[in-house]
């Protein structure tokens, strides 16, 4: 029979072992994604992976899951919200719920090329923008580009009267439903899992995307037609749960954001050459025409979407717009 102060000592012994176990215990990050690994986003997630545990090791794992393999998108805000993920970077026309002025970032032909939308980003209204969300315990980390939206469909698009009529899918996002009805199409909010079958079966009849999303998730196999619209942005913000992120150990975290700041660099230095690879891989496939706008017919687009800016204006405020806009003359 152990005296009760022996048993005292077991105790406080074991509960301190216990302590230094979980003190030990490598904190476990979960980054969901919906796209493959061959892309902008899914290279990005990677290289943070193999970076946060070489420079932290034992102290961070870091576990991917691409392909919607742990969230759709329609799932994962929730999840992170839950603690159920710890990053994920969602495409920026998916936050209309949380952030109004990031819908900025879908109105059509407002940014003339990547440079732009990069100076945006880094400026102050592009900034302001990653810490719009702390209220709702979402912290924006960083912007990682994808790139150019390119419309695809299985008959020609050369004007907007080309997709009148015409079923588009599209991202969770009024913006984006409302471009297409400024063309009389007609828009179908679906998640990104889906948009492969979906184009299969004619639930819808056309998408847009970068290419590396088409090339990617196959999407040319069921599309005659890509027209080179270069209309509008699919980037990301990397986000997290303020929650989790102020509550890391500061040297920990402090190296996260740096490694974050590497793999941003990284991702947005390579992503334009991803997709111009899986423009020509979507070529050689032969399976899609790519069809390339002259000036006039890209005018007519321009043209017959922007009077979306004006719907949206009073949501994302004036003074925003004016500064991306301003993000197109080059210093
Ligand atoms: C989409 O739903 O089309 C994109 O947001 C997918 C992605 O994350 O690139």
């Amino acid at each position: 029979m152990l005296r009760p102060i022996t048993q005292a000592l077991i105790c406080a012994l074991g509960l301190s072992i216990t302590t230094l176990v979980q003190a030990q215990d490598p904190i476990t990050i979960k980054f969901a994604h919906v796209v493959a690994e061959h892309t902008p986003k899914g290279q990005g997630a990677l290289l943070f992976k193999k970076l946060a545990e070489e420079r932290l090791p034992g102290k961070v794992v870091v576990q991917v899951y691409p392909n919607s393999s742990l969230f759709g998108d329609g799932k994962e805000m929730e999840a992170l919200l839950l603690g159920d993920v710890q990053l994920i970077a969602p495409s920026l026309a998916k936050f209309e719920h949380y952030s109004k002025g990031i819908q900025i970032f879908d109105l059509p032909f407002l940014f003339d090329d990547m440079a732009a939308v990069d100076r945006f980003q880094k400026g102050p209204g592009g900034q302001k923008l990653l810490r719009s969300m702390e209220d709702k315990n979402i912290t924006g980390l960083a912007y990682w580009h994808n790139g150019l939206k390119q419309l695809s469909a299985n008959k020609p698009l050369r004007v907007p009267a080309d997709a009148r009529g015409l079923k588009f899918r599209v991202q969770a996002s009024a913006v984006l439903e409302e471009q297409f009805k400024a063309v009389r199409a007609n828009p179908r909010k679906m998640s990104f899992a889906e948009v492969y079958q979906g184009l299969q079966t004619g639930v819808v009849n056309g998408a847009e995307n970068p290419y590396s999303n088409i090339f990617s998730q196959k999407m040319h196999e069921v599309q005659k037609y890509i027209t080179e619209t270069n209309h509008g942005l699919l980037d990301y913000m990397v986000i997290t749960n303020t929650k989790f992120w102020t509550g890391l150990p500061a040297d920990v975290r402090t190296e996260l954001e740096k490694i974050l700041g590497e793999v941003t660099v990284s991702v947005n230095q390579q992503a334009d050459a991803l997709n111009q690879g899986d423009k020509q891989r979507i070529l050689e496939a032969k399976t899609t025409e790519i069809i390339t706008l002259t000036p006039e017919q890209r005018a007519e687009w321009r043209t017959a979407m922007q009077p979306v800016w004006k719907k949206f204006e009073p949501e994302i405020g004036a003074d925003l717009i004016k500064a991306a806009q301003e993000a197109n003359q080059a210093p």
